[in-house]
């Protein structure tokens, strides 16, 4: 299996999936990073990890469908089966959908379809919800919308600020993408309709649905 995975920022989900793939825990390759922006955390996890990257300049693009025509391109050519988006900043286009069709992963730090879009962690808080989370789903033509894979559940205190609880989150964030990442590799995940199902996982814990097995 060759992953791909693309990001705009610092990278953390990027060298999660990453080191698991390095060490083992998920069979598969890192085909390529792909990045929209240049000098960014990104970038430098992946020297320090020795996966190759590319940085595919926006402005060289007229549109948004010519842009992922490009990203689409070379990752046909690397001959990528699932695409991980990690702090990919862009929203992608049926372009882009349509050639990976299910194949395309998102990381969201809130749960779905609670708080989509930009500052969650500030939206949680300023709404007053006592519990937040995080979400692996697969991205379909809007924006955090398609079909969830797995969710974690963060307690918010009313001591929290954004960048206290956008530090838990992305801790369970840097589990429950390799794990994600993991049950497609390995062939566990079907999709019903909006529904995706782990086969033989375990759905009946709490913080964690599905259960954990590896991460
Ligand atoms: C993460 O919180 C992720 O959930 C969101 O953007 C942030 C990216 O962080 N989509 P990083 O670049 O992976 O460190």
């Amino acid at each position: 299996m060759k992953i791909a995975v693309l990001a705009s920022g610092r990278g953390s989900n990027f060298e999660s999936i990453a080191k698991a793939v390095k060490s083992g825990k998920i069979s598969g390759e890192i085909a390529v990073l792909i990045v929209d922006r240049k000098n960014i955390g990104a970038i430098e996890k992946a020297e320090k990890l020795g996966v190759n990257w590319i940085y595919v300049d926006p402005y060289g693009y007229s549109s948004r469908e010519d842009y992922d025509r490009k990203i689409v391109s070379i990752l046909k050519h690397l001959q990528v089966d699932l695409v991980c988006l990690a702090g990919y900043m862009r929203i992608v286009s049926e372009v882009f959908i349509e050639s990976f069709l299910n194949k395309i992963m998102n990381i969201h730090p809130a749960l779905l379809p609670s708080f989509p879009g930009l500052k969650p962690h500030e939206k949680a808080i300023k709404y007053g919800v006592k519990v937040t989370g995080v979400t692996v789903h697969f991205v379909d033509n809007g924006i955090d919308t398609g079909s969830i894979i797995v969710q974690a559940v963060v307690p918010i205190s009313p001591q929290d600020t954004s960048s206290s609880l956008s530090q838990k989150v992305l801790e369970l964030e840097h589990r429950i993408y390799p794990q994600a990442v993991k049950w497609f590799v390995d062939g566990r995940i079907e999709i019903k309709g909006r529904s995706v199902i782990v086969k033989n996982a375990n759905y009946s814990t709490l913080p964690i649905v599905p259960a954990l097995e590896d991460f």
